[in-house]
Formats: structure tokens, C-alpha cells, sequence
């Protein structure tokens, strides 16, 4: 087989084989293809799609790339909950922990932060002392003893994909379905869960702009996990507004345990009741109905937040700072951006809030950076709320003041005051099974 081949049928329109689709991965993975060929063949499939088998066999192949975990040890059905990544977005801090403590495993690996979009792994790193990097035994017996674990994905799991995602990010090829189903499935399928929920998020501040573009990749992912003999169900969920208040790592940790405590912000809350029932009721603990009670109950009785603060424990993290959340670090620069006239806040560019953040120091602009955990944002109104000139709309938080006047452009430009109020939209949009 030569690359060359390959790239010529996708470039002209044609579908590859599973065949040639696993020898272009294996080749890719032990250096035998470079990556200006690879880089070649992702754009023809940037243009021109892939067929439903093709995606499959793309998605099983990174699956096969490297070591698939063996979970057998784990006592109890083991779920798994995956975001196709967004602004604001810390459900996993909070429908983790409270699946787990209604009797589900969950042996969860997650991303660190991409482009725009945060991820779970710096944010459980801004707690002291917080390890997402246990070995495999280690990881195991924490989920069986606390009923959950989260650390990052190690490098044997899924190889292709970390090369395939570095060559996508700087080739202009991210945006493209087949490429974003194979990546996220092909590293799900390759840890040992019974059951996926996948929040598909849709909007300005997700990948998928539109909502049909979201549903497709939701109907694509639930196809194939199912194919693979997971139990699977996606929600499409708004990302035209970042999720709750508070944008970066340790603010979001926060507001993830006034969530745990019953006082978070009702779209996150929301969002959080809906997946944790929908991952209960896919582990047949109960109808939705009565796995959304026995939610509300474990967030009402604290029993939920116990849970997150085990892990913290479990895993080196300092759980007195879950109990009290001003034992935190704080920044050592604050700014209030303040509205440049009276109106409704008609939209917000979402992409723009998670962009304000990163410049802030909450994510990384190159590989190497390091990330200011305290840096981040408050918003104080979001799109609907009426705003009047001069009244706050957003707190900025940095250790490196130089840093405030960018955040600021950028929130303010991502930021449309208008006359009209905008139409309410509800936060979850849509549910695929
Ligand atoms: N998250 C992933 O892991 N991969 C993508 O391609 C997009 C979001």
C-alpha cells in the first residue's frame, strides 16, 4: 500500500477501505508516514468527508492504536460522561462525584485544557496537591474503595489521536466530523466502560457551531459506541453563553462545590441533574424520573460533595479546600469590566470568553505553558440581563497584571448590549440515544 494512493482517492472523492484506514493509522503511530502526507490526507478528509464506514473503521483503528484498558477489577458497572469541550464547563466535578455516590463507578480520563475550551484535568489540578497522573492499579483501587477516580489520559492509550489532534490543531482540520467522532470515541472506546453519556455542546462557543452539525455528531458517536456494545445517549446542550459564572481552573472548582452544595447557578445545575440521570438510568439504577430524585437528594444531603472530597483525599489533594473554598490561592490583580452602555446583553461570542480567559493565563498558548490556576473570570450578567452603563459585567483575575488589558478587549468585544431582550433558549436543546 503507499500513501500516496490514498490521499488521491480521498482527494477525488472516494472512500478508503477499513483496510487501508488501520494501515494508515498503524504507519502513522510507528513513524513510518510523515506528517506532511498525514497532513495531506486530513484536509481531502476535511473537504470531502467520510462515509459512515470509513468513520467506523477510523474511530476503531485509534481505538487499536495502543493499550485498551482492561477494567474488569472494578466491581459494579462503570460509566463514562465525555464533553465535546466548552467555556465554563465543570460538569464533570459535579455529576462525577454524584453518580458515585449512588453506586456507579466512574473510572474517568480526562483532557487538559484545548484552544479556547478548559479541561477537567487543570481544574482538578489547581487544588493543592491534586494527582491526575496515578498508575493503573493505584487508579483502580481508588475507584473501587471512593466509587471514583479521574486522571488524564496516558500516553499509551490511544496514540493516534495525540498525534493526530497536534497535526489537526495546526493544519486547520479540527472542525471536521468524521475527525472529531475518531477522536473522542476512539479514546473512549478504548477505556473499558459499560456506558457513555456524551454532552454534545453546539454554539459559539463549541466546535459544532450549528445544531444540526451537533446532532450529526451525536447520531455518529452513539452509532458507533453502540456498535462497539456500549450503552449510549448524547444530550446537545447550549454553548451560545459560557455555562454558570465563573470561567477558569480554580474558579470553576469552586463554583463546581457550591453546585455539589445546591447553590450553583441554574443552567449548570441543570445540565449537571439532567447528565448524572441520564448516566444513572443508563446504569439501571431507576427510571429518569427517579434517578433525577435520587440526584437531588445526594446534592441536598451533602452526600455528593463527601464524595468529591474523597477523591480529592484519595488522590493527594488537599480536601480541606473543598469544605472551605476561601483556603484557595487568589489572584493578585482583579479588574472590573464595566458596560460601555445601558441595554440587554443580546449575545456573547463564547469562543471570545474562553479566548479573555486564556490571555488571562487560565489555558496555554503554547504546549509548554504554564497555567496561572487563580486567573480566570466572573461574569456578573449574562445574555438576557439587562445591563446599565458603567454597571459591571464581568470581574478579570490575573497574577500578571500586563494581562488585564487584553482580557478585557477581548471580553468586551465579545460582548453585544442591545436594545431588544433576546428570546429565552433553553439549555438543553436536544437528546440522542
Ligand atoms: N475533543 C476531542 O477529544 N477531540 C476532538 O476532535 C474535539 C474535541
Amino acid at each position: 500500500m503507499r500513501m500516496y494512493d490514498l490521499i488521491k482517492k480521498k482527494r477525488d472523492g472516494k472512500s478508503l477501505t477499513a483496510q487501508e484506514i488501520k494501515w494508515f493509522i498503524e504507519n502513522y503511530v510507528n513513524g513510518t508516514i510523515p506528517d506532511y502526507q498525514v497532513s495531506a490526507l486530513l484536509m481531502a478528509i476535511y473537504f470531502n468527508g467520510m462515509d459512515l464506514e470509513e468513520t467506523t473503521a477510523l474511530t476503531f483503528a485509534v481505538r487499536d492504536s495502543g493499550d485498551t484498558l482492561d477494567f474488569s477489577d472494578v466491581k459494579g458497572i462503570r460509566v463514562d460522561k465525555h464533553s465535546t469541550g466548552g467555556v465554563g464547563d465543570k460538569t464533570s466535578l459535579i455529576v462525577a462525584p454524584i453518580v458515585a455516590t449512588l453506586g456507579v463507578k466512574v473510572a474517568k480520563m480526562s483532557g487538559r485544557g484545548l484552544g479556547h475550551t478548559g479541561g477537567t484535568v487543570d481544574k482538578l489540578e489547581s487544588i493543592p496537591g491534586f494527582n491526575t497522573g496515578l498508575g493503573v492499579d493505584e487508579f483502580l483501587e481508588i475507584v473501587n474503595r471512593v466509587g471514583i477516580a479521574i486522571v488524564g489520559q496516558s500516553a499509551e492509550l490511544a496514540p493516534a489521536d495525540k498525534l493526530l489532534y497536534a497535526l489537526r490543531d495546526v493544519t486547520a482540520t479540527v472542525e471536521s466530523l468524521p475527525l472529531i467522532v475518531s477522536s473522542i470515541m476512539g479514546k473512549k472506546l478504548a477505556a473499558d466502560d459499560d456506558c457513555i453519556v456524551l454532552d454534545v455542546k453546539t454554539g459559539s462557543g463549541s466546535f459544532m457551531k450549528t445544531v444540526e452539525d451537533s446532532k450529526r455528531l451525536a447520531r455518529l458517536m452513539v452509532d458507533i459506541g453502540k456498535q462497539a456494545g456500549k450503552k449510549m445517549l448524547a444530550l446537545i446542550t447550549d454553548m451560545d453563553r459560557p455555562l454558570g459564572f465563573n470561567i477558569g481552573n480554580i474558579l470553576e472548582v469552586k463554583e463546581a462545590v457550591e453546585t455539589l452544595r445546591g447553590k450553583g447557578p441554574s443552567d449548570l445545575t441543570e445540565i449537571c441533574i439532567a447528565l448524572a440521570a441520564h448516566m444513572l438510568s443508563l446504569a439501571e439504577k431507576g427510571t429518569y424520573e427517579e434517578c433525577e430524585d435520587k440526584v437531588k437528594k445526594v446534592i441536598a444531603d451533602g452526600s455528593a460533595l463527601k464524595t468529591f472530597a474523597d477523591m480529592v483525599e484519595a488522590q493527594g489533594g488537599d480536601s480541606r479546600v473543598i469544605y472551605d473554598t476561601s483556603l484557595f490561592k487568589e489572584a493578585k490583580f482583579s479588574r472590573v469590566v464595566k458596560a460601555e452602555k445601558s441595554g440587554y446583553i443580546v449575545k456573547v461570542d463564547t469562543e471570545g470568553y474562553g479566548t479573555a480567559a486564556l490571555l488571562l493565563g487560565a489555558g496555554r498558548n503554547t504546549k509548554e505553558d504554564k497555567i496561572d490556576f487563580t486567573a480566570g473570570i466572573i461574569l456578573s450578567k449574562k445574555t438576557g440581563d439587562f445591563v446599565k452603563a458603567g454597571e459591571a459585567i464581568a470581574t478579570l483575575y490575573t497574577n500578571s497584571g500586563e494581562k488585564l488589558d487584553a482580557g478585557e478587549r477581548k471580553l468586551i468585544e465579545s460582548t453585544v448590549i442591545g436594545d431588544e431582550k433576546p428570546a429565552y433558549k433553553p439549555i438543553i436543546l436536544d437528546k440522542v440515544q
